[in-house]
C-alpha cells in the first residue's frame, strides 16, 4: 500500500520552501501526499521559533497528533526546523512527547531519508540528530517537490550574521552562506523551462549575498537578463545593506518587480540602536526617498515590532510617524517576544498591556494607509500574473500586480498568463477589476 506523508509548515518563506524539499525527500522514500493529517503514515512538523506564540502553537499541535498513534501505531512523527535547532529543544521535545520518532536540526535535513528508513525498519525507534555546526556546507542536490503554483522559491543564501538583539534566527540558522551563482542560475533556467513565471529569491538578508566577487546586484542583473517572460522578486532586504545600485538595477530591468520588502522594525533611533539594526531613521527615510524618486510606483512593504524593551510612548510615536511618512503598501506587525539566548531577552520587559495597546494602534494606522493607497489603483490598468482561480467566484481569477498587490478580477484567462487588468474597486488591501486584454 502507498505510504502517505503530511507536512505542517510554520514560519517564513524559507520554511515554506524547505517543506518543498522535505516533500521531495519523502517522495524519493516512496511516500505520496496525504489529503489529511489523519490518514498520514508520516507527519512532519517543520517548525519556527521566531516568537513565543509560534512555539506554543506548534507544541500544542504536536501533542494533538498523539491520538492518531492509537489507530496507527506505526505512524512516524518528525519534528524538524528552527524550533528543534534551539539549544536543549530536542530533549525538551522528546520529554514532552515521547511518541515523536525523528528530530532533526536546520542543517541536516537531508538526513531525513536515512532517519525515516531507520525508524521504519525499527532499527532505532527514534532518530535524533541536531548538530551545532555553525557553518554547514550547502547541499545542492536535495530533491524539491514544488507546490507554489506559478511562483518558484529559490534560495540564494542561508543563515544570518546580523544578530539583531531580539532575533533567534542567527542562533538556529547559523552563519551566512551564499550559493554558487552558477548553481542558482542553472536552477532558475530549468524552472523557467518547466514553465514557472515568477522566481522569488530567498535569503534572511539577500543584500549580503557574496559568492567570489559576485554581490546581490550582480545576481539580480544576471537573472533578469535570462530570456523569456517572467518576474523576479526577492526577500528580505536589510536597510543597512540595501543600496542605490540595487534600486538602479530594479529600475533598469523591467522583469524585476517594483516591490521591495524593507523591514524597518522601529521608527526610533534609540530603539534601532538597542536592536543593533545599524541604520538610523534618517538613513531609512533617505532610502525610501531614493526609491520613490527612481521607481515612483514601487510597492514598499515592511516588518515592524512594538513593545521592544524600554520602548517609550515617544519611541512608539516615532514609529507611527515613520509609518505615516513612508506610506507602506503593507506592513507585517509583531508584538516583541523575548527569545531565550538573545541580548534583548535579558533587558527589562514592558507589560503586555502596553505592547498590545501599541500593536492595535499601529495595525489600525497601517490598515487606513493600505486602504487609502488601494484607491490610487482604481481606474488604472495593471499587468497581472494570473495565479489561480478565485476560490469562490465563477469566472474570476486572482493574481498580483508588479508592485505585489493582490487583484481579483473577472474574465477568461489561463493560470500562468500575464494579462492586463483594469482595476475598478478596492476592499482595504485587495483590488478588484476586469480582464482588459
Ligand atoms: N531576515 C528577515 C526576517 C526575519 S524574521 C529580516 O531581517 O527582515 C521576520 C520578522 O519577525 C522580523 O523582521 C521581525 O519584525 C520579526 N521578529 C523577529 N524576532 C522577533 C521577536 N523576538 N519578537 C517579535 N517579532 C520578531
Ligand atoms: Fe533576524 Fe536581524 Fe538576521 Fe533578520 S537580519 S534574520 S531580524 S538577526
Ligand atoms: Fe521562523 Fe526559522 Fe523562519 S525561526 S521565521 S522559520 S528562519
Amino acid at each position: 500500500m502507498n505510504k502517505l506523508y503530511y507536512i505542517n509548515t510554520y514560519g517564513c518563506q524559507m520554511n515554506v520552501h524547505e517543506s518543498e524539499k522535505i516533500a521531495g525527500i519523502l517522495r524519493e522514500c516512496g511516500y505520496s501526499e496525504a489529503a489529511t493529517e489523519e490518514e498520514a503514515d508520516l507527519i512532519v512538523f517543520n517548525t519556527c521559533c521566531i516568537r513565543d506564540t509560534a512555539e506554543k502553537k506548534i507544541f500544542g499541535n504536536i501533542g494533538d497528533v498523539k491520538k492518531y498513534k492509537k489507530n496507527n501505531p506505526s505512524l512516524i512523527v518528525a519534528v524538524v526546523g528552527c524550533m528543534s535547532q534551539q539549544s536543549g529543544y530536542s530533549e525538551k521535545i522528546k520529554k514532552s512527547y515521547p511518541f515523536v520518532n525523528i528530530v532533526l536540526g536546520t542543517s541536516n535535513l537531508p538526513e531525513l531519508a536515512e532517519a525515516v528508513k531507520n525508524v521504519e525498519s525499527k532499527l532505532n525507534k527514534s532518530f535524533i540528530s541536531v548538530p551545532c555546526n555553525e557553518r554547514p556546507q550547502i547541499k545542492e542536490d536535495i530533491p524539491v517537490y514544488r507546490t507554489s503554483g506559478t511562483n518558484a522559491w529559490v534560495n540564494i543564501m542561508y543563515g544570518c550574521d546580523n544578530f539583531c538583539s531580539y532575533c533567534i534566527v542567527p542562533y538556529v540558522r547559523g552563519r551566512e552562506r551564499s550559493r554558487d551563482i552558477e548553481n542558482i542560475t542553472d536552477e532558475i533556467k530549468s524552472l523557467l523551462d518547466e514553465g514557472y513565471k515568477e522566481i522569488t529569491l530567498l535569503g534572511q538578508n539577500v543584500d549580503s549575498y557574496r559568492f567570489e566577487n559576485f554581490r546581490f546586484v550582480d545576481i539580480l542583473e544576471r537573472i533578469a537578463r535570462i530570456e523569456g517572460k517572467f518576474r523576479v522578486r526577492f526577500m528580505s532586504s536589510h536597510p543597512k545593506d540595501f543600496n542605490s545600485e540595487v534600486i538602479d538595477v530594479i529600475r533598469s530591468c523591467p522583469n524585476i518587480c517594483n516591490n521591495i520588502h524593507l523591514p524597518v522594525q522601529s521608527g526610533s533611533d534609540r530603539i534601532l540602536s538597542l536592536m543593533n539594526r545599524r541604520y538610523t531613521r534618517a538613513q531609512y527615510l533617505d532610502i525610501i526617498s531614493e526609491i520613490r524618486e527612481k521607481i515612483p510606483d514601487c510597492g514598499i512593504t515592511t516588518d515592524i515590532m512594538t513593545g521592544f524593551p524600554t520602548e517609550t510612548e515617544e519611541d512608539f510615536a516615532d514609529t507611527l510617524d515613520l509609518v505615516k511618512k513612508v506610506g507602506f503598501s503593507n506592513a507585517f506587525t509583531f508584538v516583541y517576544s523575548p527569545r531565550k539566548g538573545t541580548v534583548a531577552a535579558e533587558m527589562e520587559q514592558l507589560p503586555s498591556e502596553v505592547k498590545k495597546r501599541r500593536i492595535t494602534e499601529l495595525v489600525n494606522l497601517q490598515n487606513e494607509i493600505t486602504k487609502r493607497l488601494s484607491l490610487d489603483y482604481i481606474g488604472k490598468t495593471e499587468e497581472v500574473l494570473v495565479e489561480d482561480r478565485h476560490p469562490k467566484l465563477k469566472n474570476h481569477y486572482c493574481g498580483r500586480t508588479d508592485s505585489g498587490r493582490l487583484v481579483n478580477f473577472s474574465g477568461e484567462c489561463a493560470i500562468g498568463e500575464f494579462v492586463k487588468v483594469k482595476v475598478t474597486s478596492s476592499k482595504s488591501a485587495s483590488l478588484w477589476g476586469e480582464y482588459d486584454g
